[in-house]
């Protein structure tokens, strides 16, 4: 079937994090994105990595069979659930992956916080790589573990790793670890077999464990091709612990359902306790029946997004090249999230972050969330429909201009 990604699939009143909430204080805090505020227009939400678009009708099937189910008890993984999983892994990344790999949790997320937790002691460091995914400091930080930064070398308008500066960070015998972003968020980088091995031998001859955050392996642009880290060898296999999940390929992230896959059975039991310490257990099982739908018969829709997607991609990227050259994007390999440099723009913190929320209302992710080498940049998410995106450009345009 043809999909239609011209709509917003999100209605309000449903509790939308993206469209009826934004950050605060403490945590998010109610606001309806769509409300005129003051009498002006209202604001465009294209921060949060949530996808506008209706969900894969495989997935809508099989969530209204799920609920013609009246028993939604403690579930827990099936035979059914684990062959998709690996199915996918095998078909669409070539990566052969043992069931008994795999255990599920309610998110990427917790699933790093249970791991540093697990494989780290208080002071120990733990490798990232800035401007990176804002929770990774987060779930170092909540565990009394050290983060140790290896920032990301912007070269000729292309992201490239510090492998010099890793070395010597990874040296450092108190440094446990090192949290991966492949593909990388902010910047769309899909590290390449020669950039992974690299990286992969450094921290195995410090003996740094390899926790691998995948989330954004199934969105791959302009013909990138994504390498499992543990499908590098039989070295990195061993020392590595993969997070993934189906969340960001087809928009199920309120479903809270992930992936850890370990392939050294050592680890694997270390994991298996943390998880037991960290009262993390079973499925939710519509999360469970969506994801299974996904991998099992998403593919078709998930053709349609990325094309879609691209398009957006390429749109953007033309846009901003004929009409705001100050802002420059940075070529994604994947994703559906934009690293726009606006630096030319010559702004501090405040007034950039102003330009964009007040002035041309648009609400994104401010680069500095992501590190301090992310100051002057903007993350937009255009996984939506091609109307938001040119509304988005000429409010941008407007608010740049006068
Ligand atoms: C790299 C990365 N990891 C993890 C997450 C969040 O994952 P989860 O919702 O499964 O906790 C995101 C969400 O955008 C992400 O981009």
């Amino acid at each position: 079937m043809k999909y239609d990604f011209d709509r917003i699939a999100t209605p309000r009143g449903i509790g939308s994090v993206k469209w009826e909430h934004r950050k605060g204080d403490n945590g998010l805090e109610a606001w309806d994105a769509t409300e005129e505020i003051d009498g002006k227009r209202q604001v465009l939400p294209m921060w949060v990595a949530d996808m506008d678009f209706a969900i894969a009708e495989p997935i809508r099937r099989a969530l209204e069979a799920r609920a013609a189910i009246p028993s939604v008890g403690y579930t827990y993984k099936t035979d059914a659930y684990l062959s998709a999983v690996t199915g996918w892994m095998q078909r669409r990344h070539g990566w052969t992956v043992e069931k008994d790999w795999i255990a599920t949790a309610s998110g990427v997320v917790p699933a790093l916080n249970m791991l540093v937790r697990t494989f780290t002691q208080a002071g120990d460091g733990v490798i990232v790589q800035p401007p990176v995914y804002h929770p990774f400091y987060m779930v170092i930080e909540n565990n009394d573990a050290r983060v140790v930064r290896n920032p990301l070398r912007l070269v000729d308008g292309r992201y490239e790793m510090d492998f010099q500066d890793l070395e010597a960070k990874a040296s450092d015998p108190t440094v446990k670890m090192l949290l991966l972003c492949s593909p990388h968020n902010p910047v769309g980088r899909v590290w390449n077999e020669a950039e992974l091995s690299r990286l992969g031998e450094i921290c195995n001859r410090h003996d740094v464990l390899v926790v691998a955050d995948e989330l954004h392996a199934d969105l791959m642009l302009n013909g990138s091709v994504f390498k499992p880290y543990a499908a590098l060898g039989r070295a990195c296999a061993e020392n590595a612990i993969v997070c993934s999940a189906a969340s960001k390929t087809f928009s199920l992230a309120g479903m809270h359902t992930a992936h850890i896959i370990t392939p050294n059975p050592e680890l694997r039991s270390q994991v298996g306790a943390g998880l037991q310490k960290a009262t993390m257990f079973g499925m939710n099982p519509f999360g469970a029946a969506a994801v299974q739908a996904a991998y099992d018969e998403g593919e078709e829709w998930l053709r349609q997004v990325l094309a879609y997607i691209q398009g957006n991609m390429d749109f953007m990227a033309g846009y901003l090249a004929k009409n705001l050259p100050h802002i420059r994007m940075i070529k994604p390999e994947a994703t559906y999230l934009a690293w726009l440099d606006c630096r030319a723009l010559g702004l501090d913190k405040a007034q950039l972050e102003d330009l964009m929320l007040n002035k041309a209302g648009l609400y994104l992710d401010e680069g500095y969330i992501f590190g301090e080498e992310g100051a002057g940049f903007e993350r937009i998410n255009v996984a939506c429909p091609r109307f938001i995106l040119e509304d988005a450009m000429r409010r941008l345009t407007d608010a740049v201009t006068h």
